[in-house]
């Protein structure tokens, strides 16, 4: 049965591109690279995965090229280097668009083979006031667009025309990817549910015995036959004391009954992320503490999740959870003293000791800023976040008593916010306790 995975229209590239010209100063051009393929080991590369802003630009998926962007260039205002077809390397490593095929398939107006670039791209900026480029990321290629700028300097006498302005493409380009349209809300929505028939695939097969790497498996194997080429990021498979590792990616350990297992796992779509986090118990029952810890932050999370909303700003759902977090820890004796004075001098961070999220999209930490102008930014419709408390109790911690130790918990969920508040992208794994459990036990 042929899949039905939401894809970006040629259209909506296109309309990608004008947005972000229609942004540009004048009389500038863009200058973008894609990513290079990184060696894993000796001759194996690791998947060819697209720079998130090369491809948004583009949807163009292959390695050594470069997109140039040029408002207003008569022959045309994007411009695409890339490998040209090569028979030879074609059977070996397979298929390549060649210029020809990045005009015709990907809408470029102009497409020059990439061995050409020195001789064109100077041609190209030549004239230009100001450059766009996202300097730092890679040096190799810094030094090429350096080379490019000296070129024409070395013929200023000649008559050419240097740029005399570098900006950041970051500013512009990644407030753009900030705010989600219909068609990417669509892969999103389409890759947390992936992800969400991942997660409860994991619960229902999770038994003690079984190895972490095993609910690992179970994840992969849900995403790519649903379609999804990896996972947004590795998987956290952390049972027991594991579940208070933060970002623990080995998943080698035995589970055992009387643990709790946290698993964070999304896939990536059609280069969109997802990103979820349940825990559950081994065994499928909580046990006291356990629940405890949990219900506490689940309704932290779901605290959170009630200030996402246009009108407030980014750390508000932040703040709401270390709220909840602090007094619910005083009440089961973990913390001691006065709320307002335990939250002024973070002493939750003991146990909740990182943010409530972050952006998503194509990146799983997405862009975009947090702050403008020093102020928190003001949550506005088609803008992604993650909501993900969590309380993790060292498995050492002396200060608590023994029976909380080794005992982490996260749930984290995709949220979209809309006109009058908020979607929950990823609300098809359960997360109440006793919703957990039923699954588990049926
Ligand atoms: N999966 C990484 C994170 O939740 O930020
Ligand atoms: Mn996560
Ligand atoms: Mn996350």
């Amino acid at each position: 049965m042929p899949k039905t995975i939401p894809t970006i229209s040629k259209k909506e590239f296109l309309r990608r591109r004008e947005q972000l010209m229609s942004q540009m100063e004048p009389n500038s051009i863009v200058i973008l690279p894609s990513s290079t393929e990184k060696i894993r080991n000796r001759d194996a590369d690791y998947r060819f995965r697209q720079d998130s802003d090369f491809f948004y630009l583009s949807g163009f998926a292959e390695p050594e090229s470069v997109l140039v962007l040029v408002p207003g260039r008569e022959h045309g205002e994007f411009i695409l280097f890339c490998r040209e077809r090569d028979r030879a390397r074609e059977i070996w490593d397979g298929y390549r668009s060649g210029p020809d095929g990045a005009c015709k398939d990907f809408q470029a107006d102009d497409a020059f083979p990439i061995a050409d670039i020195d001789d064109i791209l100077p041609g190209l900026i030549e004239g230009r006031e100001r450059v766009y480029y996202s300097m730092g990321r890679d040096q190799q290629f810094d030094q090429q667009v350096m080379g490019w700028v000296n070129a024409i300097r070395s013929q200023v006498r000649a008559g050419a025309t240097p740029p005399g302005e570098f900006l950041n493409l970051d500013h512009l380009l990644h407030d753009q990817r900030l705010f989600k349209r219909a068609s990417e809300v669509h892969i999103m929505k389409k890759a947390a549910q992936i992800s969400a028939d991942a997660h409860c695939a994991a619960m229902q097969i999770c038994e003690p015995g079984m190895y972490e790497y095993e609910l690992e498996a179970e994840l992969m194997h849900r995403f790519m036959r649903a379609g999804s080429r990896a996972a947004a990021y590795n998987s956290i498979v952390g049972s027991g004391d594991n579940a208070c590792i933060l970002h623990y990616v080995e998943n080698t350990r035995q589970m055992k009954s009387g643990d709790l297992v946290l698993i964070d796992a999304g896939c990536e779509l059609e280069h969109y992320a997802s990103d979820i986090t349940r825990t559950f118990p081994v065994s499928g029952k909580f046990s006291k503490e356990q629940k405890a810890i949990y219900q506490l932050v689940l309704d932290a999370q779901a605290a959170a999740i009630d200030a996402v909303k246009p009108g407030n700003h980014w750390n508000e759902p932040h703040e709401v959870s270390v709220k909840v977090i602090t007094e619910g820890l005083v009440k089961l004796g973990l913390l001691k003293g006065d709320i307002d004075t335990l939250i002024e001098e973070e002493k939750y961070k003991q146990f909740y000791m990182h943010k409530i999220g972050h952006w998503l999209g194509m990146d799983v930490h997405d862009v975009g800023d947090y702050k403008i102008e020093g102020q928190w930014r003001m949550l506005e419709p088609g803008m992604v976040m993650t909501v993900e408390p969590g309380i993790y109790i060292a498995p050492d911690d002396e200060t608590v008593a023994k029976k909380w130790r080794g005992i982490g918990v996260r749930i984290e969920d995709d949220v979209l916010i809309t006109k009058t508040g908020y979607d929950i992208l990823s609300i098809d794994v359960p997360k109440s306790v006793d919703e957990i459990e039923a699954l588990m036990s049926a």
